[in-house]
């Protein structure tokens, strides 16, 4: 079967630095893929190259098989929905417009646009007759975030990049939102990539994962798989922290 996703030995360098050196992976259908790796390691250059937010400065990059560089960006940009971390909901439009705005562009009816709206709202728990109408800054931070996935999901896009879209929010906040993720996949089913520096979030959302430490994918696998055969010393060290925390936790009760 096509994946969903595929790259194919992606470089990208800016100036003498090599962002990203020669990553290949593929998502496939109904996947989420965690890119997992620290600051700088290369993981929204690379994610942006799915969209064409970034050239390649060599391989390749297909949706369902179709290399993106033969496709017009926005086009393009409407089969993939992209969801970051300062969502920069539009502050002058209502919630209920931001999360049209994508739609619309794609020229469904109106009909269709609203009754899109309503749904989404519902299953981001933030129901149309209370919020739509409000200004995002109404909003908590938790909320806005909601409101941003919403957007990323309304056109209906074939994937969806996530680049740390939880990543300013509180962790409890954080667990609420990925439950809510979590919801959504079960519901309406979810292909794409997802970026974190947060191995807990990888665990918990992922159905694989891709550790990247400066510009290379050292291990893509189940978290069982990373767990249990790591490819690398970090990928090992990555997968044992949160056992870490807990014994260091037991170790004071003691
Ligand atoms: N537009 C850019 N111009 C120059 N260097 C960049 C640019 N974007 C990213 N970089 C560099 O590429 C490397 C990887 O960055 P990035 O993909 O943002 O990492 P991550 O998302 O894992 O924190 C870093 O060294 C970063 O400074
Ligand atoms: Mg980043």
């Amino acid at each position: 079967m096509t994946a969903a996703i595929e790259l194919e030995d992606v470089r990208v360098s800016f100036g003498r630095v090599e962002a990203v050196k020669g990553v290949s992976l593929s998502v496939a259908r109904g996947e989420l893929l965690m890119l997992l790796g620290g600051s700088g390691s290369g993981k929204t250059t690379t994610l942006k190259t799915i969209n064409r937010l970034v050239e390649p400065s060599a391989g390749a990059v297909r949706l369902d098989g179709e290399d993106v560089r033969r496709m017009v960006p926005h086009a393009l940009r409407r089969r993939v929905g992209y969801c970051f971390q300062r969502i920069g909901l539009f502050p002058h439009l209502t919630v209920a417009e931001n999360i049209a705005l994508p739609p619309r562009l794609s020229g469904w009816p109106e009909e269709r646009v609203r009754a899109r709206v309503a749904e989404l709202l519902a299953l981001v728990e933030l129901p149309l007759e209370e919020y739509g109408s409000r200004a995002p800054r109404a909003l908590s931070g938790g909320q806005q975030q909601r409101v941003g996935v919403a957007r990323a999901l309304a056109a209906e896009p074939e994937v969806v990049l996530f680049d740390e879209p939880f990543g300013a929010l509180d962790p409890i906040l954080r667990e609420s939102l990925q439950g809510a993720l979590r919801t959504i996949r079960a519901r309406v089913g979810l292909t794409g990539v997802f970026v974190t520096h947060d191995v807990l979030e990888a665990l918990a959302l992922g159905d694989r994962i891709g550790v990247m430490r400066d510009g290379e994918l050292l291990q893509v696998g189940t978290p069982r798989e990373l767990e249990r055969a790591p490819a690398d010393p970090y990928v090992r060290e990555l997968l044992e922290a949160p056992r870490r925390a807990l014994a260091a936790l037991e170790g004071d009760d003691a």
